[in-house]
Protein backbone atom coordinates (compact mmCIF):
# COMPACT_ATOMS: atom_id res chain seq x y z
CA UNK A 1 0.00 0.00 0.00
CA UNK A 2 1.13 3.42 -0.89
CA UNK A 3 2.42 5.84 2.24
CA UNK A 4 -0.53 8.35 0.43
CA UNK A 5 -3.13 5.46 1.27
CA UNK A 6 -2.52 5.09 5.05
CA UNK A 7 -4.17 6.76 7.53
CA UNK A 8 -2.26 10.04 8.50
CA UNK A 9 -1.71 9.10 12.00
CA UNK A 10 0.99 5.82 10.83
CA UNK A 11 3.27 8.66 11.12
CA UNK A 12 3.45 7.94 14.82
CA UNK A 13 5.16 4.60 15.84
CA UNK A 14 2.97 2.34 18.00
CA UNK A 15 5.64 0.57 19.36
CA UNK A 16 8.89 2.76 20.26
CA UNK A 17 12.15 0.19 21.69
CA UNK A 18 14.54 2.21 23.04
CA UNK A 19 18.29 1.37 24.13
CA UNK A 20 18.79 3.90 26.81
CA UNK A 21 22.64 4.37 25.96
CA UNK A 22 25.46 6.35 27.12
CA UNK A 23 25.18 6.78 31.08
CA UNK A 24 28.43 6.37 31.34
CA UNK A 25 29.60 8.77 29.19
CA UNK A 26 27.46 11.05 30.52
CA UNK A 27 28.39 11.30 34.02
CA UNK A 28 32.16 11.12 32.46
CA UNK A 29 31.43 14.29 30.41
CA UNK A 30 30.94 16.24 34.25
CA UNK A 31 33.68 14.71 35.97
CA UNK A 32 30.61 12.52 37.99
CA UNK A 33 30.90 8.51 38.73
CA UNK A 34 28.86 6.54 36.23
CA UNK A 35 26.32 5.79 38.86
CA UNK A 36 25.36 9.72 38.84
CA UNK A 37 24.80 8.81 34.98
CA UNK A 38 22.51 5.91 35.97
CA UNK A 39 20.61 8.15 38.20
CA UNK A 40 20.67 10.51 35.93
CA UNK A 41 18.88 8.13 33.19
CA UNK A 42 16.95 6.16 35.44
CA UNK A 43 15.30 9.73 35.94
CA UNK A 44 14.77 10.68 32.61
CA UNK A 45 12.64 7.39 31.43
CA UNK A 46 10.04 9.60 33.44
CA UNK A 47 10.25 12.04 30.90
CA UNK A 48 10.09 9.75 28.31
CA UNK A 49 7.02 7.90 29.46
CA UNK A 50 5.01 11.51 29.92
CA UNK A 51 6.03 12.39 26.42
CA UNK A 52 4.91 9.17 24.36
CA UNK A 53 1.51 9.22 26.60
CA UNK A 54 1.16 12.37 25.15
CA UNK A 55 1.80 11.60 21.65
CA UNK A 56 -0.61 8.24 21.82
CA UNK A 57 2.70 5.60 21.42
CA UNK A 58 0.80 2.74 22.45
CA UNK A 59 3.62 1.20 23.71
CA UNK A 60 7.35 1.45 24.88
CA UNK A 61 10.58 -1.09 25.16
CA UNK A 62 12.92 -0.01 27.34
CA UNK A 63 16.23 -1.26 27.34
CA UNK A 64 17.61 -1.34 31.47
CA UNK A 65 19.67 -3.83 31.45
CA UNK A 66 20.83 -6.42 29.33
CA UNK A 67 21.98 -10.21 29.67
CA UNK A 68 25.79 -8.71 29.05
CA UNK A 69 25.49 -6.49 31.70
CA UNK A 70 25.98 -8.87 34.78
CA UNK A 71 29.80 -8.58 33.47
CA UNK A 72 30.46 -5.05 34.69
CA UNK A 73 32.57 -4.17 37.77
CA UNK A 74 30.76 -5.79 40.59
CA UNK A 75 29.99 -2.18 42.26
CA UNK A 76 28.64 -0.56 39.21
CA UNK A 77 26.27 -3.78 38.43
CA UNK A 78 25.23 -3.36 42.57
CA UNK A 79 25.44 0.30 42.20
CA UNK A 80 22.52 0.36 39.39
CA UNK A 81 20.51 -2.67 41.09
CA UNK A 82 20.40 -0.16 44.28
CA UNK A 83 18.86 2.62 42.02
CA UNK A 84 16.51 0.70 40.26
CA UNK A 85 15.47 -0.55 43.92
CA UNK A 86 15.29 3.02 45.09
CA UNK A 87 13.77 4.69 42.43
CA UNK A 88 10.87 2.44 41.72
CA UNK A 89 7.95 3.41 43.89
CA UNK A 90 8.27 6.67 42.68
CA UNK A 91 8.50 5.63 39.06
CA UNK A 92 5.43 3.71 39.64
CA UNK A 93 3.37 6.07 41.12
CA UNK A 94 4.09 8.05 37.78
CA UNK A 95 3.07 5.06 35.81
CA UNK A 96 -0.12 5.00 37.44
CA UNK A 97 -0.50 8.35 37.18
CA UNK A 98 -0.17 8.29 33.39
CA UNK A 99 -2.43 5.47 33.34
CA UNK A 100 0.59 3.29 31.88
CA UNK A 101 0.85 -0.57 32.11
CA UNK A 102 4.16 -1.79 33.28
CA UNK A 103 5.34 -5.28 31.91
CA UNK A 104 8.85 -7.06 31.96
CA UNK A 105 10.52 -9.15 29.46
CA UNK A 106 13.50 -10.56 29.95
CA UNK A 107 14.43 -13.30 33.18
CA UNK A 108 13.09 -11.91 36.49
CA UNK A 109 15.02 -14.61 38.17
CA UNK A 110 18.47 -12.61 38.24
CA UNK A 111 16.33 -10.01 39.94
CA UNK A 112 17.59 -9.29 43.67
CA UNK A 113 14.11 -10.01 45.60
CA UNK A 114 13.74 -7.18 46.95
CA UNK A 115 13.51 -5.55 43.74
CA UNK A 116 11.68 -8.64 42.14
CA UNK A 117 8.63 -8.25 44.50
CA UNK A 118 8.32 -4.59 44.18
CA UNK A 119 7.86 -5.17 40.15
CA UNK A 120 5.68 -8.10 40.66
CA UNK A 121 3.29 -6.12 42.90
CA UNK A 122 3.54 -2.84 39.89
CA UNK A 123 3.29 -5.27 37.08
CA UNK A 124 0.21 -6.43 39.19
CA UNK A 125 -0.93 -2.79 40.34
CA UNK A 126 -0.99 -1.14 36.51
CA UNK A 127 -2.19 -4.46 34.63
CA UNK A 128 -5.51 -2.68 33.63
CA UNK A 129 -3.82 0.51 32.60
CA UNK A 130 -4.01 0.40 29.03
CA UNK A 131 -2.63 4.46 27.71
CA UNK A 132 0.94 2.81 27.27
CA UNK A 133 2.36 -0.79 27.75
CA UNK A 134 6.11 0.06 28.61
CA UNK A 135 7.75 -3.15 28.81
CA UNK A 136 10.83 -2.98 30.76
CA UNK A 137 13.46 -5.21 29.17
CA UNK A 138 15.82 -6.28 32.32
CA UNK A 139 18.47 -9.28 32.76
CA UNK A 140 17.19 -9.05 29.10
CA UNK A 141 19.07 -10.80 26.24
CA UNK A 142 17.93 -11.52 22.42
CA UNK A 143 19.36 -14.50 22.15
CA UNK A 144 18.02 -16.08 25.33
CA UNK A 145 14.70 -15.46 24.02
CA UNK A 146 15.08 -16.91 20.93
CA UNK A 147 16.49 -19.93 23.03
CA UNK A 148 13.61 -20.01 25.31
CA UNK A 149 11.28 -19.72 22.79
CA UNK A 150 13.30 -22.85 21.24
CA UNK A 151 12.97 -24.81 24.36
CA UNK A 152 8.77 -24.23 24.91
CA UNK A 153 8.43 -24.91 21.16
CA UNK A 154 9.93 -28.40 22.10
CA UNK A 155 9.04 -28.98 25.57
CA UNK A 156 5.28 -28.64 24.10
CA UNK A 157 5.95 -31.21 21.11
CA UNK A 158 4.72 -28.57 18.51
CA UNK A 159 4.99 -30.55 15.22
CA UNK A 160 7.68 -29.12 13.13
CA UNK A 161 5.17 -28.21 9.83
CA UNK A 162 3.08 -25.99 12.72
CA UNK A 163 6.50 -23.98 13.14
CA UNK A 164 5.88 -20.54 11.29
CA UNK A 165 7.21 -16.88 12.01
CA UNK A 166 3.69 -16.71 13.67
CA UNK A 167 3.72 -19.21 15.92
CA UNK A 168 7.41 -18.19 17.01
CA UNK A 169 6.34 -14.71 17.84
CA UNK A 170 3.76 -16.43 20.13
CA UNK A 171 6.48 -17.58 22.21
CA UNK A 172 8.82 -14.76 22.16
CA UNK A 173 8.52 -12.63 25.89
CA UNK A 174 6.57 -9.82 23.56
CA UNK A 175 3.78 -12.25 22.57
CA UNK A 176 1.19 -9.86 23.02
CA UNK A 177 2.96 -6.83 22.02
CA UNK A 178 3.19 -5.60 18.27
CA UNK A 179 6.62 -5.26 16.43
CA UNK A 180 8.85 -1.87 17.12
CA UNK A 181 8.30 0.45 14.34
CA UNK A 182 10.89 2.36 15.84
CA UNK A 183 14.16 1.61 17.30
CA UNK A 184 16.26 4.15 19.30
CA UNK A 185 19.54 4.06 20.25
CA UNK A 186 21.29 6.76 21.99
CA UNK A 187 25.07 7.79 22.55
CA UNK A 188 25.82 7.50 19.01
CA UNK A 189 26.36 3.51 18.97
CA UNK A 190 24.91 1.83 16.37
CA UNK A 191 24.47 -1.54 17.07
CA UNK A 192 21.97 -4.44 18.18
CA UNK A 193 23.76 -5.57 21.50
CA UNK A 194 20.96 -8.29 21.66
CA UNK A 195 18.02 -6.27 21.95
CA UNK A 196 15.17 -7.47 20.21
CA UNK A 197 16.92 -9.18 17.55
CA UNK A 198 13.40 -11.45 16.23
CA UNK A 199 10.83 -8.38 16.42
CA UNK A 200 13.34 -5.80 15.21
CA UNK A 201 13.21 -7.39 11.75
CA UNK A 202 11.60 -4.71 9.70
CA UNK A 203 11.96 -1.64 12.74
CA UNK A 204 13.36 1.98 11.75
CA UNK A 205 16.42 2.79 13.03
CA UNK A 206 17.38 6.77 14.44
CA UNK A 207 20.34 6.70 16.27
CA UNK A 208 20.07 10.31 17.88
CA UNK A 209 23.77 11.85 19.14
CA UNK A 210 23.19 12.16 22.76
CA UNK A 211 23.65 10.56 25.52
CA UNK A 212 20.67 8.86 26.98
CA UNK A 213 20.32 11.74 30.53
CA UNK A 214 19.84 13.91 27.72
CA UNK A 215 17.41 13.17 25.77
CA UNK A 216 14.44 14.65 26.02
CA UNK A 217 10.90 15.23 24.84
CA UNK A 218 12.39 17.17 22.39
CA UNK A 219 14.61 14.83 20.72
CA UNK A 220 11.73 12.07 21.09
CA UNK A 221 9.50 14.57 18.93
CA UNK A 222 12.45 14.67 16.58
CA UNK A 223 12.71 11.52 16.01
CA UNK A 224 9.06 10.19 15.87
CA UNK A 225 9.08 12.77 13.01
CA UNK A 226 12.03 11.31 10.96
CA UNK A 227 10.20 8.43 11.41
CA UNK A 228 7.28 9.80 10.00
CA UNK A 229 9.07 10.54 7.18
CA UNK A 230 10.55 7.22 6.49
CA UNK A 231 8.93 5.23 3.87
CA UNK A 232 9.22 1.49 5.28
CA UNK A 233 8.65 -0.96 2.23
CA UNK A 234 8.79 -4.10 3.76
CA UNK A 235 11.25 -5.54 0.75
CA UNK A 236 8.81 -4.38 -2.07
CA UNK A 237 8.22 -1.55 -4.56
CA UNK A 238 5.70 1.25 -3.79
CA UNK A 239 3.40 2.13 -6.23
CA UNK A 240 4.50 5.76 -7.64
C1 LIG B 1 23.46 2.46 29.49
O1 LIG B 1 24.52 3.31 29.71
C2 LIG B 1 22.94 1.84 30.78
C3 LIG B 1 23.22 0.41 30.93
C4 LIG B 1 23.81 -0.34 30.06
C5 LIG B 1 22.78 -0.22 32.15
P1 LIG B 1 26.01 2.78 29.79
O2 LIG B 1 26.33 2.44 31.19
O3 LIG B 1 26.24 1.71 28.79
O4 LIG B 1 26.81 4.08 29.36
P2 LIG B 1 28.11 4.15 28.47
O5 LIG B 1 27.80 3.44 27.18
O6 LIG B 1 29.20 3.47 29.23
O7 LIG B 1 28.34 5.60 28.26
C1 LIG C 1 23.09 -1.97 25.77
O1 LIG C 1 24.08 -1.05 26.09
C2 LIG C 1 22.33 -2.36 27.00
C3 LIG C 1 21.53 -1.31 27.61
C4 LIG C 1 21.40 -0.06 27.21
C5 LIG C 1 20.78 -1.71 28.77
P1 LIG C 1 25.58 -1.48 26.40
O2 LIG C 1 26.31 -0.23 26.70
O3 LIG C 1 25.60 -2.55 27.42
O4 LIG C 1 26.04 -2.11 25.01
P2 LIG C 1 27.48 -2.27 24.36
O5 LIG C 1 28.32 -2.99 25.37
O6 LIG C 1 28.01 -0.91 24.09
O7 LIG C 1 27.24 -3.02 23.10
MG1 LIG D 1 26.83 1.66 26.87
Amino acid sequence: MAKTDQPADDSIPQHIAIIMDGNGRWARARGLPRLAGHRAGTENLRRIIKACVEVGVKYLTVYAFSTENWGRPEDEVEGLMGIFDEVFERELAELLREGAQLRHIGRLEGMRPSLRKKVEKGIEQTKDNDRLILNVAFNYGGRDEIVDAIKAIMAEGVPPEQVDAELVSKYMYTKDVPDPDLVIRTSGEQRISNFLLWQAAYAEWIFPDVYWPDFGREQLLAAIEEYGRRERRYGKVLEE
